[in-house]
């Protein structure tokens, strides 16, 4: 993607989203959904970096990560929750919005490409087989990016006491209660966990951990561990040793893999 057009679609992004959040209470949801947005296109531009890619691929990497999750917005303001079980699927919404907004017509067909799957695919438990490789590659990435900025986003949370004051940043689940054993199953099996199985916080973090199985890329994994967000979730985690044993478990996987 050519410099101008990246800042062109990075502006009419934050245009977009702006009427979305006015200061009030109710959509400082939106507003860290807006910084999420940001860390996350700061991060596909450093991983697009890392991977080698050239130029123009890291501008469309920075792209789609400020674009992700813009259906977050319509979302919440018309159901007021992040939970697509309960509203409508986020991923999907997204792509809606740029299709009647004809924004993406000023890409280049593979960059509109790119985007509109990344979009579509970034939130769903599974990468669909049939895909190009290019395009695969930016999908897996925006993934990647997505997960290490939740790690540290939820943890931040958790240590500040937010969840409370914002219950829709953890889809409403319960705050108490240990880790469902479907839940350890799931890990123990290496199986992305089934979302219906979450109920408590602690489920939530151990899922966390389970990410790590995800991840696509040497510099997802570099900055993982930099940011010791395996630890992290480690610390919110109840200290049983069945819980704490999946921890080393992934903790051996990411040293692997760095
Ligand atoms: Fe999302």
């Amino acid at each position: 993607m050519r410099p101008d057009v990246a800042i062109h679609l990075e502006q009419w992004f934050l245009n977009y989203v702006r009427p979305f959040i006015n200061g009030d209470a109710e959509s400082e949801v939106l507003r860290i959904k807006l910084e999420h947005s940001r860390r996350v296109a700061e991060d596909m531009t450093g991983i697009a970096r890392d991977l080698g890619l050239a130029e123009e691929a890291i501008h469309t990497a920075r792209i789609l990560g400020w674009l992700h999750d813009i259906g977050r917005f319509p979302q919440y303001a018309r159901y007021r929750t992040l939970r697509d079980d309960r509203s409508v699927n986020h991923g999907q919404t997204g792509l809606q919005i740029l299709d009647s907004a004809g924004v993406l017509v000023i890409c280049e067909p593979a960059d509109r490409k790119i985007i509109l799957a990344g979009i579509g695919c970034h939130n769903r438990r599974t990468v669909p087989d049939a895909m190009d490789a290019d395009v695969r590659r930016f999908v897996l990435m925006i993934r990647d990016v997505d997960k290490l900025d939740i790690m540290q986003t939820l943890y931040q949370a958790w240590k500040n006491d937010e969840f409370r004051r914002h219950p829709e940043l953890i889809l409403g689940i319960d705050l108490e209660g240990g880790v469902n054993p479907q839940v350890l199953a799931d890990i123990r099996a290496r199986r992305p966990v089934a979302y219906a199985n979450i109920r408590s916080l602690a489920d939530f973090f151990i899922t966390q951990v389970s990410w790590i199985y995800d991840l696509n890329f040497r510099p997802s994994y570099q900055r993982l561990a930099q940011r010791r967000l395996l630890e992290q979730a480690a610390e919110a985690l109840p200290q049983e040793p069945s819980v704490q044993a999946e921890v080393a478990a992934a903790v051996q996987h990411v040293r692997a893999r760095l």
